[in-house]
């Protein structure tokens, strides 16, 4: 159902890593390997459904579309490493570093956190006020990525291996390791659009929501799916004794409390001036996933 905006997101993605084929040979495999080799593609998709649902022209929201997939992707090299999940298999095929080495996988993670914010400020000759919208942008993406964002989330993560934790600690990991990314791309589709500020904050609550339901529904397939169909590892947080939503409230609640956040994101949107049905459609496929 996305597959246009996908195929569109990644035929950029691999434009955007060609201006960078005469940087060092090794590292730059390494960051193509990593980057064009699939994915779901979840939040570049949201951003540019977020930016047509405010009726803005999703070609201009391309390029955040994919520095949002070049920070996530390099959240999952660095989260593969052994010295985080220590994860041999990513997006169905051996993970980095087993491909270019720690040292490499590293790196690759760096530039393409450095490639994101490139490609999102390369072409600031629009108006003055697309321009402001941009720069928001870069905001944006910056705080969800960093120590108050996906990296604090990750660091909490790590914290709490082998530890107890209680269930409010639990839900700001998770909102901040994958939600903040998440709603980095919903609150960026929107301003990129000229939303309002009741859309923007109809898109806020929608992705919270979702954000938290994804990285549950990531924690019970880490339990009940195959390597097969995620592509990655099962039992990555038995084996490194990780909380989740699945040991503190087993399987069953897990998967009711997955239900209730996607029904919020979805009556989030009710009122929303402009057109939601793939928004809605979207969070109950995700919800359903079994990859
Ligand atoms: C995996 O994210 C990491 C989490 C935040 C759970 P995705 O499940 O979106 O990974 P890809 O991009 O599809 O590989
Ligand atoms: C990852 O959470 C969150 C990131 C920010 C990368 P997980 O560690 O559970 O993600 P997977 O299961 O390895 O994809
Ligand atoms: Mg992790
Ligand atoms: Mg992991
Ligand atoms: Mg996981």
């Amino acid at each position: 159902m996305f597959e246009d905006k996908i195929f569109k997101i990644e035929s950029k993605l691999k434009k955007y890593i060609s201006n960078l084929k005469d940087s060092e040979e090794d590292l730059f495999e390494s960051m193509c390997y990593s980057l064009l080799i699939g994915g779901k593609r979840i939040r570049s998709v949201l951003s540019l459904e977020f930016c047509s649902a405010c009726n803005g022209d999703e070609d201009f929201a391309i390029p955040f579309a994919c520095a949002l997939e070049m920070v996530h992707t390099y959240s999952l090299i660095h989260d593969d490493l052994p010295c985080m999940d220590d994860s041999h298999l990513r997006r169905g095929k051996p993970s980095n570093h087993v491909v270019f080495g720690e040292a490499t996988a590293l790196l690759a993670g760096d530039a393409l956190l450095t490639l994101a914010f490139d490609v999102l400020t390369s072409n600031l000759s629009y108006s003055k006020q697309e321009n402001i919208k941009i720069l928001k942008c870069v905001n944006i993406l910056s705080t969800c990525a960093g120590a108050n964002g996906m990296i604090g989330g990750q660091s909490i993560d790590l914290k709490y291996e082998n530890k107890k934790i209680d269930i409010k600690t639990l839900q700001k990991m998770h909102e901040m390791k994958t939600g903040k990314l998440i709603l980095a791309a919903a609150r960026g589709g929107c301003i990129l659009a000229g939303a309002s500020n009741s859309q923007v904050l109809a898109a806020e609550k929608y992705a919270k929501n979702l954000g938290l339901a994804f990285q549950i529904t990531d924690d019970i397939l880490d339990v009940n799916s195959s390597e097969l169909k995620l592509g990655k590892p099962t039992g990555i947080d038995e084996k490194k004794t990780k909380p989740t939503y699945v040991t503190l409230l087993g399987i069953c609640k897990s998967k009711e409390f997955v239900e209730k956040l996607t029904d919020d994101a979805i009556s989030s949107l009710e009122n929303f001036e402009g057109n939601t049905e793939n928004l809605k459609r979207l969070a109950l496929n995700l919800s359903k996933r079994s990859y």
